[in-house]
């Protein structure tokens, strides 16, 4: 199965700022132990990549990915730090080169029909969708789909417990994205088994969404 396949099936991929890389391996156990197996290390904080490093080397059943991936040069570094796959809140066409040269999965911020096409014409089938509630939220995107019929969302910004149900459902949702797992404050307090609780709930919400 392929990296796209297992987001598909997971629904869930939490949106980590680590603030200290002594949290990275902790925060990444915490998810595992709730069921969620997939983890994009924000390049936010002066440790990113070394969390993104310790996860790869140390927690090898989570799949670790880099966020924040502005620049090729954060691309470069994430996948040199052991990033998996690589997300972007904007679409930059040399970072997805970057990406593709290497085989990486990358999943670009679109939110306009303009990005989406850029995409598109990358050979991309899969979009963040970023902020999702200011930009429209599923109304908008169910719009770009109806267009856009080869490509599939990853709507993240404002996606949380509550309203995950809203996105999963539907077809040209691949997953969504989102803080509301992990937050910095329960990382910051070392709060894992809230992270842990979390995580479960969500993959719970999402059973229960999906077998319905
Ligand atoms: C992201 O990087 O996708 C967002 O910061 C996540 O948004 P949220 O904090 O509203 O979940």
């Amino acid at each position: 199965m392929d990296f796209f396949e297992k987001v598909s099936q997971a629904k869930i991929v939490p949106v980590v700022v680590i603030e200290d890389a002594a949290d990275a391996i902790p925060t990444a156990r915490a998810l595992l132990a709730g069921g969620i197996s997939f983890m994009e290390i924000t390049m936010r904080t002066s440790c990113a990549l070394d969390a993104i490093k310790q996860v790869k080397e140390n927690v090898p059943e989570m799949t670790v990915g880099a966020g924040t991936v502005i620049t090729p040069a954060n691309a470069r570094d994430a996948i040199a730090a052991g990033a998996t796959f690589i997300v972007s809140p904007g679409f930059c066409g040399e970072v997805v080169d970057i990406c593709i040269e290497n085989d990486i999965p990358v999943v670009p911020g679109c939110v306009t029909p303009t990005e989406i096409t850029a995409a598109i014409n990358k050979g991309l089938s899969v979009v963040k969708f970023f902020p999702a509630g200011v930009y429209g939220g599923k109304k908008a995107i169910k719009e770009l789909a109806s267009v856009f019929r080869s490509v599939k969302f990853l709507p993240t910004g404002g996606v949380n417990q509550d309203n995950l149900n809203e996105y999963i459902n539907e077809p040209y949702i691949t997953a969504v994205g989102g803080s509301w797992l992990c937050p910095a404050k329960l990382i910051a307090a070392h709060d894992f088994d809230e992270i842990t609780r979390r995580a479960n709930e969500a993959v719970m919400a999402v059973r229960k969404e999906i077998s319905l």
